[in-house]
């Protein structure tokens, strides 16, 4: 008798609900009451007023609301309009469903970080995940549910302005990253709410269109599209990314948005993504300027055949869905799929229960740039920062020195938030000026002149250049601060001539011409073609645009209060056309010989960058031992110790970062001269030395071979160990099958 009392007593004590999850239960009741029209408002998405990201605005998004034809809204924010969006759904529609608004919290929220690109060169991923969480923080104090980031686009192309939205050009170090904003961004406990929901963009490889031409065609191999272009969405999604979002491109010729070996046979049956995709602003409506859609009804039909669930701003599901499902040209299931995924997002944020819980004025008021992210921007901006050049140590700055601070970025707050730097405050943003004069505490003296505009639109700036010329002559050094403005990168802002605006190119001879040292402090949003700049100027600090606490953060470095530690995410060209330039290059079957005609090379130029991936200086100096292995035979199932000794021979403590790569010599596949594989940052006190190791195994050889199989093969194997990809030290192993 006891053993039966014992089983029931240990049955009953399990919740009957745990059989059946309480969200699939809800949901499918709630559908079960919903019309198709009000399914198909579920996956339309519009615009509200509060920034413009794409081409078309529909006034008329509330009366939509009201009719139960939106299931989400971009472009607001703020507990206050934000509530009031959702008054309208919850409390004019039949079924009351919450509304999901979604804004590009790409780099900060209100507290602006440094942009993408800047972020990614500090190589610092627990930075970068506190980075995203803290801009969850507000944003989700400010009624923002999800964000349209990370934007996870490897970009080899400096011509294309949204380089500077992504993590530079190195498809493991972005998966890596990837995976950090993903977890700072959502966190562990869906819905939080101090987090929002990530959106992995823009898939895919959209960070390669030809000619640098923002929205060109994308057009490569698969192996290049599996290696390079498609890890670090991978890793997004298997960080938990909760969706995605299509790019505007075809990839040989089938645009994403269309793309149905994309959308469904990869993302959801290779890589098993549940989460919901949304399109970019109109991209259902553009496949009919792409040619694959002869009008709005076969755009539509081609966008949700292909697994897109949520159309951003374009209107065309309500249009045409129910006539393409009468039509049997629609199956219904897909809608019905495409629905659940949606509400099951605003169930996991709690939107069922509490549709308000994100849009709370008094909440929001202690969090809003407070002083946990205004800490935050200036560690992060310091960061990211990297030294290109220091001749004759002329950096660190003396604060007692006369410093003649010129050039049209010194006092500029706006263009120093960078793009995408949704609501922040520019107004609030730290200048150059402000910064320095802050940090040099009343020693020595500051002279300052404008020197030129940030872009040349009046002719001659004549009057300017003799101002500043004037001013250096009587100072000690002069810090020159140049750069484009943020429009100049971001979307749709590509240049054929990636360089500092001439205009200000000619300041800058003519400061040079006065015999004064230059410190150059550069503000760009992509690598630039510095070969000008590299000539006429002692120092090159690379800026980027850091955000609210710009100006502090330069500051700390140009006199020596923090010692620069970054390192770039993508390589600098010597000129554009060099362009696409990067370090994971092949050798080729002529690779380049001095003493031989017929290799491969330029005839005006060398295929050498200016500044490589993963180069920065410090204001000390780090040397490197001879690389060491745990064996010289690397069996399947083993791993191989690599390390290297790492000594600060400088005067000062400082941080390194230090790189691992590999070369497969020889395969069925020729192979890039070197992958990064691994690295590690360590700091250094004066004099110290410290051994660095990485624990190699197959899965960091691995490769799609002439099959297209992910493998790895037997053979000689070179591993590299430095501060860049170019100063390496190396030793060799053999891989045995
Ligand atoms: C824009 C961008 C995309 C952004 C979206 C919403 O066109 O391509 O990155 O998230 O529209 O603003």
């Amino acid at each position: 008798m006891i053993r039966p009392l014992i089983l029931f007593l240990f049955l009953t004590s399990f919740p009957v609900h745990a059989a059946v999850p309480k969200m699939d239960t809800f949901i499918t009741q709630l559908m079960a009451k919903m019309t198709l029209e009000e399914k198909i408002g579920q996956m339309e998405q519009y615009t509200a007023e509060m920034a413009v990201t794409g081409n078309s605005i529909k006034g008329d998004y509330r009366d939509e609301i009201i009719k139960g034809r939106v299931g989400s809204i971009l472009n607001a924010h703020g507990a206050k309009f934000t509530r009031e969006l959702q008054k309208i759904a919850v409390e004019n529609t039949r079924l009351k469903i919450p509304l999901i608004f979604g804004y590009d919290v790409i780099h900060g929220f209100k507290t602006i970080f440094p942009i993408p690109l800047g972020e990614s060169s500090s190589w610092d991923l627990k930075l970068m995940e506190k980075s995203a969480r803290l801009a969850a923080n507000e944003a989700a104090a400010e009624g923002v549910h999800w964000t349209f980031a990370p934007m996870v686009d490897i970009a080899r192309d400096p011509r294309w302005g949204r380089i500077a939205e992504g993590a530079g050009e190195d498809p493991w170090l972005g998966s890596r990253i990837a995976e950090a904003r993903v977890r700072g961004f959502q966190g562990d406990v869906p819905g939080a709410q101090d987090r929002v929901l990530a959106c992995v963009k823009h898939f895919a490889a959209y960070g390669a269109p030809i000619a640098g031409r923002d929205y060109n065609s994308v057009d490569m191999s698969e192996r290049e599209l599996r290696e390079t272009y498609l890890p670090p969405y991978a890793a997004a999604i298997n960080a938990g990314a909760a969706t995605v979002m299509t790019s505007f491109n075809d990839i040989a010729g089938v645009p994403s948005t269309a793309n149905e070996w994309l959308l469904t046979d990869l993302l959801r049956r290779q890589w098993k993504f549940k989460g919901f995709v949304v399109t970019d602003y109109t991209a259902v409506n553009e496949l009919i300027q792409h040619g694959v859609a002869a009008d709005e009804k076969q755009a539509t039909q081609l966008a949700v055949r292909a697994g897109v669930d949520l159309e951003m701003q374009g209107g065309l599901f309500t249009k045409n869905v129910p006539a393409l499902i009468k039509e049997h040209k629609l199956n219904r299931a897909l809608i019905d799929k495409s629905v659940r995924r949606i509400l099951e997002a605003k169930y996991k944020l709690g939107l069922f229960n509490d549709p308000y819980r994100f849009s709370d004025e008094q909440r929001a008021q202690p969090i809003v740039m407070a002083r946990d992210k205004m800490e935050h921007a200036r560690e992060v901006a310091r960061r990211s920062i990297v030294l290109l050049k220091n001749s004759r140590s002329l950096l660190p700055l003396k604060r007692a020195s006369t410093i003649a601070l010129i050039g049209p970025f010194v006092d500029n707050q706006r263009d120093v938030i960078g793009n995408w730097s949704a609501a922040g405050d520019w107004k609030k943003a730290v200048s150059l000026a402000v910064g320095i004069n802050a940090a040099r505490a009343g020693q020595g003296k500051i002279v300052t002149a404008q020197g030129a505009e940030l872009v040349d639109s009046k002719g001659s700036t004549d009057a300017l250049i003799n101002e500043a010329v004037t001013k250096a002559k009587n100072a000690d050094v002069v810090v020159l601060a140049l750069g484009e403005p943020e429009w100049m990168s971001g979307e749709a802002a590509s240049r054929t001539r990636v360089r500092v605006p001439e205009n200000q190119q000619a300041l800058l001879r003519a400061l040079h011409a006065t015999g004064k040292p230059i410190v150059l402090v550069l503000f760009n949003g992509r690598p630039l073609a510095l070969e000008l700049e590299n000539e006429m100027a002692d120092a090159i600090v690379e800026t980027w645009f850091l955000g609210t606490q710009s100006g502090h953060a330069i500051a700390d470095v140009l006199f020596g209060d923090y010692n620069p530690a970054g390192k770039l995410t993508v390589t600098f060209p010597v000129n554009e056309g060099q362009i696409p330039i990067y370090y994971a290059t092949k050798l080729t079957g002529r690779p380049f010989n001095a003493k031989s005609k017929y290799t491969s090379k330029y005839l005006d130029a060398s295929n050498e960058p200016l500044f490589p991936f993963g180069w920065g200086l410090s204001y000390t100096n780090f040397t490197y031992s001879s690389v060491q292995l745990s064996r010289d035979r690397l069996r399947p199932g083993q791993k191989l110790k690599v390390s290297v000794t790492v000594t600060n021979s400088g005067a000062r403590d400082g941080e390194e970062t230090v790189q691992f790569y590999i070369h497969d010599l020889v395969a069925s596949v020729s192979r890039p001269v070197k992958q990064l594989r691994s690295f590690a940052k360590i700091f250094l006190k004066k004099g110290e030395s410290r051994e660095v190791a990485f624990e190699l195994s197959l899965e960091d050889l691995k490769f799609y071979n002439q099959a297209m199989k992910w493998t790895t093969e037997p053979g000689r194997f070179k591993v590299m160990a430095g501060g860049n990809s170019r100063d390496l030290k190396e030793a060799s192993f053999t891989l045995i099958n």
